[in-house]
């Protein structure tokens, strides 16, 4: 790196499609992960971490066709350290313009344990496969896992091995959580001293939020050198999940007068996909998450509504704008037509073509019937909805009334249609929601669990819509499923089915999602 300006841009690199879809129950299906990627694409992610190819066939053809289809971002693919996963990467992403393999090693005394490798083997490793990876693309990132916790002579050792084998990205993980901020930056300066050849390549941060600190710790790495940065949408990733892209992004932006890096994303994407993630993976985003939470922006208290009125800055030190959000929550009633709800949907990040506008506007009808006002989030959990009923599962649920009260059991009298068919059953439970999903057992008898099941209103009010999120397991592949409606019950027993029809596209495909290789 050589003029000022360069040295200044630190480069994004997005895991949701990787490391994020990785927490348990956020898999995604093929289209999902083709229209996050163009997403990204398109705000400006400079690399896309497109999937984990030699983990299964679906991993494989998502990278593979985000490879294909991407415009700017460099594409990259995850391998262990073996030549048959950096084949399968590199097979992956050569379709991209601008390929990456990303291959990596645990070198921390606990993951050398588990290879059984000496260090003095698994330096031979490192070696031969960045040098394998290096003659198949000359893009290559190397990531010791579980860095934070590796003896600093042996990191110091390995990362110079990767280096002269080729590697032109060193990622340093903080695969646990476990570091701080003044030891995020003093690991990154020191492995710049003392390591040969540090100023030829780029060094990246990926930090995970076991401790709350993974967007601190990154920030810290790049004042002390890194130039790549690795997150995701929404933070999403295992267990507490990885540094959240948009906080990262705006820190870089609000606080550039002590922060001077710059880079490349429009930051007024950052709402369209936080939301478009949250609704594909099934997890929510907390109401007071640091930028893309609904409280984020939402000034409750008097004093605060009364300074927020005279001078926006009293209290906002970012607009809602800079992100996307429209600064006005322009309401929607059943007068309004379908230009005004194509204009709506295009400023919520949805440019939809006929057909689908033809389907969101029968819903928005019949919602706009039931309630007085239609709000952004209304409309784009119908959005949601519609996406999900797409092509259509072998359940939908045609009818559902639920009698309850103060007297156990409830009863729910249920028409499903299976493969096109109708049938009907009347089942109880211990409250109302369990007799659906009794009722939906009862005509479609399954062997998957319940893993989650979550009600959250999408607005404010009596009559507000209710969206569902339940998480079905059957046999060790998850799925989720999606609903909304001003009916919690009916909610329910479509998000119920729209996840068991996504466990049975994977039953019927044989493509073990969540049957992945470990990381
Ligand atoms: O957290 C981690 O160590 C990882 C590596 C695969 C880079 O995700
Ligand atoms: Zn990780």
């Amino acid at each position: 790196m050589t003029d000022t300006s360069e040295q200044d841009r630190v480069l994004i690199f997005d895991t949701t499609l990787r490391d994020g879809e990785q927490s348990p129950g956020a898999t995604m299906t093929h289209d999902e992960k083709l229209e996050i990627a163009a997403m990204l694409d398109e705000m400006g992610v400079d690399i896309i971490e497109a999937g984990f190819p030699i983990a299964s066939e679906g991993d494989f053809e998502a990278v593979r066709d985000i490879a294909r289809q991407s415009r700017n971002s460099v594409i990259c693919g995850l391998s262990r350290a073996n030549p048959k996963d950096i084949d399968r990467a590199w097979e992956a992403v050569k379709h991209s313009a601008r390929p990456r393999i990303h291959t990596f090693i645990g070198t921390s005394p606990l993951h050398r344990d588990i290879t059984k490798l000496t260090q003095d083997e698994m330096a031979e490793r490192i070696h031969e496969t960045v040098t394998h990876a290096r003659n198949l693309c000359d893009n290559v990132q190397w990531s010791p896992m579980d860095a934070t916790r590796t003896e600093h002579d042996y990191l110091c050792r390995v990362v110079e091995i990767a280096i002269k084998a080729g590697a032109t990205t060193i990622n340093i993980p903080d695969t646990v959580g476990y570091t701080a901020p003044r030891e995020s930056a003093d690991l990154i300066r020191m492995l710049i001293e003392k390591v040969p050849g540090a100023d030829e390549i780029v060094f990246a941060t990926h930090c995970h939020n076991d401790l709350g600190m993974a967007t601190a710790n990154a920030l810290a790495a790049v004042e002390a050198g890194a130039r790549q940065i690795e997150c995701t949408i929404n933070g999403l990733g295992e267990r507490a999940g990885n540094t959240a892209l948009e906080e990262v992004v705006m820190a870089l932006k609000v606080r550039h007068d002590i922060m001077p890096y710059d880079t490349g994303i429009d930051t007024t994407k950052i709402m369209g996909l936080s939301r478009k993630v949250a609704a594909v993976s099934g997890f929510p985003v907390q109401y007071n998450k640091a930028i893309v939470g609904k409280n984020a922006f939402a000034h409750e208290s008097g004093i605060h509504q009364d300074g927020v009125l005279k001078n926006a800055e009293t209290f906002e030190i970012m607009k809602p704008e800079d992100i996307g959000l429209s600064a006005t929550n322009l309401v929607m009633g059943k007068h309004s037509g379908r230009a005004a709800l194509r204009a709506k949907m295009k400023e919520l990040g949805h440019d939809l073509a006929d057909n689908q506008l033809n389907d969101v506007f029968v819903r928005f009808k019949a919602l706009a019937d039931r309630k007085k006002e239609v709000y952004d989030d209304d409309l784009l959990a119908l959005m949601r909805d519609s996406a999900a009923d797409e092509g259509h599962g072998r359940l939908q649920v045609k009818f559902l009334r639920v009698i309850c009260g103060t007297e156990a059991p409830q009863s729910a009298d249920l028409t499903l249609t299976i493969d096109g068919v109708d049938h009907q059953v009347t089942a109880t439970g211990d409250g109302p929601v369990d007799a659906t999903f009794n009722a939906v057992k009862a005509l479609f008898p399954h062997g998957a669990h319940l893993k989650l099941y979550q009600v959250h209103a999408v607005t404010g009010g009596t009559d507000a819509q209710a969206t569902v999120s339940v998480r079905m397991e059957e046999d060790g592949k998850i799925a989720t499923g999606q609903s909304s409606d001003t009916d919690t019950v009916v909610a329910s027993a479509k998000a119920y089915v729209n996840a068991l029809n996504r466990l049975l596209v994977r039953r019927e495909k044989g493509k073990p999602a969540e049957d992945r290789a470990a990381v």
